[in-house]
């Protein structure tokens, strides 16, 4: 207890210099993992030899800095001893619940399999790098267990204070049918040491222990949980729920735990060189370190977008995916500005790791090495008539990427492949490298612009071949003139109403950060608050989007069980008579679960609704406090005679009402005026 003032103090310190400075993992990291040169990670010859031993059960490797025991053959974690400590993962646990691979798979309820190596190999043994091998085969006698082929990879470097783990998923001929959801690593801390987790330079904090949350109260899921008895009084009465540490795939860099139980104080780091191996592109957003204390590396899940992203292996179907290596760092300090010194050092190693992607020591023949890769480049313009005529915008800081062939957007449910994206200089140039040979399509999306683009034809890259694509020209979605648009077109709802939690529900991190307030639980409970009865009404051109647009398009509760569908009203006017031809309602969801939207023009509500989704999305944001989940945009041409000059309302209903997660968020929304001439 004695120390946690200090705790207190430091993170005091830490939340004010978020306000100063730049993040070295945030948005910029995408371009960080662009823009570096390659410089390799020599092995320093002035430490000693990596050692690798083995007994009949246990494999111990040691390079002096880091010590690692695995179990022979199945390849689980039992420890990781470091500058003193005798193991920071949890010794009370079982073996196979310390440091493990899972996969979540099956039929439409996943089950949970940690894999289990059958079969241990020495794959690499030299003075300055081991690697070793756990390989679980499958065979139709193993009905019930994941058909997949898999090898866990180990790999200890000279002179590295850490060690890279990585998984081969094999599908030869004649496996059956699969369906899988999640695959990651799974590290799980040691409780009476652990206490201090930082996932980003600004969301880091004192956390509660897996006792607090045992001994709290479990809120709308198991996840969160009012912390009613935590020991510590300053996290007393706080919500703690691991989904308010999710973070986008291209912020997922490096994340972790801190000891001061430990002299000098020790980090614990997990951290992803490359989203190349990840699913869903760079907005995915997945788990990093929770209560536990616990930290993971997802590889691929089914968070913030459902099981329509689940990889589908139909019967008979190959397959072959590296996924990995990832870094499992350690870091220590003596007891001045532990905590700058070792989130700092952590994200100094996670920039040298991204300087040496692609890896050129890991020696299973799949992974494939930087000089067996190819590059893409090119400049992406944007073309919309209505703000430029016939000038073109540059696609300043696009997402431009490469994904397996699909339809446009379709690499936000891509989980099967790799994908490769950078991030376009501010005049849309981008060059994209370091790609595995194969087919792909060519995807990108533009800040400030609706839909998503697709190069037309595929793209196959070649062993060290480069493709020049030169000048692309993306014309996003639009049928006529801006009227009106609420929101800015980003994928995301957090420039909209994001509202205050219940005071009684808050989660302190988040309670002076305007950027993260979103990720405050039970947000969703606040529209019965402030709409109690009446609906959210906006008048165009008088509210503002960031005053008056509630951020999610939510049921209204009646009761405990209970809820009702909500109307929301777009008032505005027209100021000439209409002219004939279709306008265009394009709504830009930033999300959607188990939501149906209905629009009415103006007639009374009493009607058939004049246009209607089907029952739509199952991304649960809402309830993980994500602020997006998949986009999707819906273009609506409304005739124009149910618009008149003058007064005019758009109904949007979200009719779907059986609990508090079903809805929208909207990214998005426009009025466009009927296609006139010179239209491009
Ligand atoms: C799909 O991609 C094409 C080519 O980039 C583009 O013209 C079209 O507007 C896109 N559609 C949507 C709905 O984003
Ligand atoms: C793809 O686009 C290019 C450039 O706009 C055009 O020349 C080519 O014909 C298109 N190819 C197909 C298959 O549509
Ligand atoms: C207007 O929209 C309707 C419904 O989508 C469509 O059938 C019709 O062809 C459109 N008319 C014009 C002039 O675009």
């Amino acid at each position: 207890m004695k120390r946690s003032n200090s705790f207190m103090w430091w993170f005091g310190v830490i939340l004010q210099l978020c306000f100063m400075l730049f993040s070295s993992c945030s948005e910029g990291s995408t371009s960080i993992r662009r823009a570096l040169l390659k410089n390799d990670l020599t092995p320093a010859s002035s430490s000693p030899a990596v050692k690798l031993d083995e007994n009949h059960n246990q494999v111990v490797i040691d390079n002096g800095i880091v010590q690692v025991t695995l179990s022979k053959p199945e390849g689980y974690v039992l420890a990781i001893s470091y500058n003193g400590i005798d193991n920071v993962l949890e010794a009370k646990n079982k073996d196979h619940n310390r440091g493990y691979l899972d996969v979540v798979w099956g039929n439409d309820d996943g089950v949970f399999q940690k894999i289990e190596g059958t079969k241990f190999s020495v794959i690499e043994k030299t003075e300055d790098q081991v690697e070793v091998s756990f390989l679980r085969q499958w065979t139709h006698s193993m009905d019930g267990s994941v058909p997949i082929k898999i090898d866990m990879r180990y790999i200890m470097r000279r002179g590295n204070s850490g060690y890279y783990s990585y998984a081969i998923f094999e599908r030869p001929e004649g496996f059956p049918a699969a369906k899988v959801f999640q695959i990651r690593l799974v590290y799980k801390l040691r409780q009476d040491k652990f206490h201090y987790m930082a996932i980003s330079r600004q969301r880091q904090r004192v956390m509660p222990t897996a006792e607090d949350r045992i001994n709290g109260q479990e809120l709308a899921y198991p996840e969160a949980v009012l912390l009613t008895t935590a020991k510590n009084p300053r996290i007393r009465g706080e919500v703690d729920d691991k989904y308010q540490y999710s973070a986008e795939n291209k912020e997922n860099c490096v994340h972790g735990w801190i000891s001061f139980d430990t002299e000098p104080h020790a980090g614990f780091w997990v951290i992803a060189p490359s989203n190349e191996f990840r699913n869903g592109g760079p907005p995915k957003q997945d788990l990093t370190s929770h209560v536990g204390p616990t930290s993971l590396a997802m590889f691929v899940s089914t968070h913030y977008a459902g099981t329509s992203v689940s990889i589908n292996f139909e019967k008979g179907e190959t397959y072959k995916k590296v996924f990995g290596p990832v870094f499992v760092y350690l870091n220590s300090a003596s007891r001045n500005n532990n905590i700058d010194t070792l989130w700092s050092d952590a994200v100094r190693q996670f920039n040298e790791e991204v300087r040496s992607w692609p890896y050129d020591f890991p020696r299973s023949p799949d992974f494939i090495l930087p000089n067996q890769r190819g590059t893409v480049n090119g400049r992406l313009q944007v073309r919309d008539w209505f703000k430029k005529g016939w000038g073109n915008f540059n696609a300043k800081f696009a997402y431009v990427g490469l994904a397996l062939p699909g339809e446009n957007g379709s690499w936000q449910r891509e989980s099967k492949g790799y994908q490769f994206w950078t991030q376009a200089d501010e005049n849309g140039y981008f060059e994209i490298k370091s790609v595995i040979p194969g087919d792909y399509n060519l995807y990108a999306w533009v800040p400030g612009f609706i839909g998503d683009y697709r190069y037309n034809t595929t793209i196959t890259i070649k062993r060290g071949g480069v493709i020049k694509l030169g000048s692309l020209v993306y014309r996003p979605p639009r049928n006529g003139p801006t009227i009106w648009e609420i929101g800015v077109p980003d994928r995301s709802a957090a420039e909209l109403y994001v509202p205050d939690p219940d005071p009684k529900l808050v989660n302190r991190l988040y309670q002076n950060d305007a950027r993260n307030k979103f990720r405050q639980y039970g947000l969703w409970e606040r529209y019965t608050d402030l709409y109690p009865e009446k609906d959210l009404v906006y008048n165009v051109g008088v509210d503002k989007h960031d005053k008056n647009w509630f951020f999610a398009h939510v049921a209204r509760r009646t009761g405990k069980q209970t809820y009702q569908p909500t109307t929301w009203q777009i008032k505005f006017e027209l100021d000439e008579e209409t002219s004939s031809g279709n306008y265009t309602f394009q709504v830009a969801l930033a999300s959607a679960n188990e939501a149906r939207l209905q629009v009415w023009f103006n007639d009374g509500r009493d009607v058939d609704p004049h246009y209607e989704t089907a029952r739509m999305g199952k991304d649960n944001a809402i309830a993980r406090h994500g602020i997006h989940g998949l986009y999707s945009l819906i273009s609506i041409e409304v005739a124009s005679d149910r618009f008149k000059k003058g007064n005019n309302i758009i109904y949007l209903k979200q009719s779907e009402a059986s609990d508090s997660f079903q809805g929208v968020l909207y990214d998005y929304l426009r009025l466009e005026r009927p296609p006139t001439g010179g239209r491009m």
